[in-house]
């Protein structure tokens, strides 16, 4: 998975990149280990996040120089045209207003730097064998993201986001991931401990929400759960993008 989101994404030596929305350092583990030399400067609002995402990097990579800010996307405490990149990925899928953080962040840019936007697509979802109940499951998950102000079919607005935004030398990669039995690691790895582990996790608020019954949702569950069985086929397509800010 991160050879697929990471792949194309290397940062000079020397240069300032700005990670927003680290989370636990998922991302910022790969940005340093593929951007040897480039200053990372990594921010979330979540304090609990960003202290794994230290704790994270100290031990994985300690040598690692990245600069940790607890602070809103809204409200960074960063100079204008500041940093040479920003990498966003997961971010604004969550936000109710992902356009404004884009021209905020388009701020922090010099002119001349890039933005990396990464995102996925719930309505990219591709299963085998099909089931309604599987798919209303994930729906339960698409309704209560867009409850909370946010958006999971966000990757297919990459571009319009960016030009609203601003930005210029807007390009859009979708990027998909294919599973079969015959990869069983990304069967693991992505069809059941990523997807359907985030679809589970939704299962008690999407029924206090009214979504679902019990009965349609462990049956939705029990579906999905067969695309990852020998047999079964899983699709996902996630969204890269890069723009830049003219000089
Ligand atoms: C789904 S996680 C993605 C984390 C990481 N980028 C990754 O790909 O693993 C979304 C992150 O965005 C952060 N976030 C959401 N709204 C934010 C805001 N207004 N300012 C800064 N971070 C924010 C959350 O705290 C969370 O850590």
């Amino acid at each position: 998975m991160a050879a697929l989101l990471h792949e194309g994404t290397a940062y000079p030596a020397g240069s300032r990149v700005l990670e927003v929305g680290c989370g636990i350092g998922a991302q910022t583990a790969h940005l340093v280990a593929s951007s040897p030399g480039a200053r990372i400067v990594a921010v979330d609002v979540n304090e609990a996040s960003l202290g794994q995402a230290r704790a994270r990097l100290a031990a994985d990579s300690p040598d690692a120089e990245v600069e940790w800010h607890c602070a809103d996307l809204f409200d960074l405490p960063f100079s204008d045209a500041s940093f040479d990149h920003l990498f966003v990925c997961f971010v604004l899928e969550h936000l109710p207003d992902p356009q404004r953080a884009l021209l905020e962040l388009r701020r922090l840019l010099r002119p001349g730097g890039t933005v990396t936007a990464i995102e996925g697509d719930h309505g990219s979802v591709l299963l085998h064998p099909d089931s309604a109940h599987a798919r209303a499951a994930i729906d339960c998950q698409v309704q209560l993201q867009s409850l909370a102000g946010g958006d999971a079919h966000i990757g297919r607005r990459l571009q319009p986001l960016l030009a609203e935004a601003g930005y210029d030398g807007i390009t859009v990669q979708a990027r998909p991931v294919y599973v079969d039995q015959n990869r069983p690691e990304l069967v693991e790895g992505f069809t059941r401990n990523t997807f359907i582990a985030m679809i589970e996790s939704v299962g008690s608020d999407a029924l206090a929400a009214g979504l679902t019954t019990s009965a349609d949702w462990r049956r939705g569950v029990a579906d999905l759960h067969r695309v990852a069985e020998a047999g079964g086929t899983f699709h996902y397509t996630f969204f890269k993008a890069l723009a830049a800010k003219l000089p």
